[in-house]
């Protein structure tokens, strides 16, 4: 049975109206099996209603309680108390917004301007190729999406995106570029010279220094630098 632990949860606020952001520090009892998402709650119904949050599937597949946690991008509502414990070898947890867009208020982030980056790669069939079974519907043989099926596991939480070191600044990032390289890899589209000058193109993987940071963090264990790279070494072939 999982033992009660004290916990100090020093949480990034802050408040739109003034502009004002401080740390504040709750303390909080809770059982090993807690999720994080359980602690927000816990804070919200226990402490102090106005701490601000987002969750909504609860169960890793929507990305939108994605924080970082002393520093490591993560979902909320995958993190266990005693697994975090364990993991972080403290009770002290520092929980902060993801760095992809702005604040909107304490640990929700405006995602609209991250989002319009994954869009900018697009993430679609630009145009189909015809499709070989005639009207029906078109088969991928799993062998042919081997090698490009791990990245449509994506939820787009951004914790790539949050610990990239190069930024979204100049860099798209890696979950961006992943959603291009997809397609680039879809034997049903018919687009490909378009998507090396979208993966090419100013704010492209020429900005990837390889840290692997992305796939360290990525709850979905996608290894979304080998995408990366992927992007980076199809190119060589092109040129070659
Ligand atoms: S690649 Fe992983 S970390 Fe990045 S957005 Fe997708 S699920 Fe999240
Ligand atoms: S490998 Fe590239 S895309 Fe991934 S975190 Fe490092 S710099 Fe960013
Ligand atoms: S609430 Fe959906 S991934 Fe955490």
């Amino acid at each position: 049975m999982s033992q009660d632990q004290d916990l100090t949860l020093r949480i990034r606020r802050y408040d739109p109206s003034t502009g004002r952001s401080w740390l504040q520090e709750y303390r909080v009892r809770a059982g090993g099996i807690l999720r994080f998402t359980d602690l927000l709650r816990k804070i919200n119904t226990e402490q102090d209603p106005t701490l601000a949050w987002n969750s909504s599937c609860e169960h890793g597949q929507c990305g939108s309680c994605a924080v970082r946690v002393n520093g490591k991008p993560l979902l909320a509502c995958e993190l266990l108390v005693e697994n975090a414990v364990k993991e972080f070898g403290t009770k002290e947890f520092l929980i902060e917004p993801i760095t992809v867009g702005p604040v909107v208020r304490d640990l929700v982030v405006d995602l609209e301007v991250a989002y319009r980056r994954v869009e900018g790669m697009k993430p679609f069939i630009i145009r189909p190729r015809e499709n070989p079974y005639g009207e029906g519907e078109y088969r991928i043989d799993p062998k042919e999406m081997d090698p490009y099926v791990d990245a449509t596991r994506c939820i787009n939480c951004f914790c790539c995106a949050t610990a990239c070191i190069s930024g979204p600044r100049s860099f798209v990032g890696p979950n961006a570029i992943m959603s291009c390289v997809v397609r680039l890899l879809d034997p049903r589209e018919d687009a490909k010279a378009e998507r090396f000058k979208l993966l090419h193109g100013p704010n492209g993987v020429a900005h990837c220094h390889t840290s692997k940071a992305c796939s360290h963090v990525c709850p979905k264990e996608i290894d979304v630098a080998h995408f990366v790279r992927l992007a980076k070494s199809l190119r060589l072939k092109e040129k070659a």
